[in-house]
């Protein structure tokens, strides 16, 4: 069974891929960036090691915890 993986930002209904390509578009690096813009990250904020994660390294898929692991 695939193991299910963490793709995007939950409360609003926003894929990591998709925060990615708004990022670069608008030239925004950090979580605080997005959030001032309200792509993410302004809920509940258990995307936001997630999304930090990716804006370090361009991945977009995560296995559960994994920037916690690092
Ligand atoms: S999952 Fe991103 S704010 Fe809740």
């Amino acid at each position: 069974m695939a193991q299910n993986l963490v793709t995007e930002c939950i409360c609003h209904d926003c894929s990591f891929e998709e925060v990615k390509d708004y990022a670069e578009k608008h030239e925004l690096c950090t979580v605080q960036e997005l959030r001032e813009h309200d792509i993410c990250s302004t809920s509940c904020g258990l995307c936001a090691p997630y999304i930090e994660m990716m804006l370090e390294t361009d991945q977009t898929q995560f296995t559960p915890g994994e920037p916690y692991r690092r």
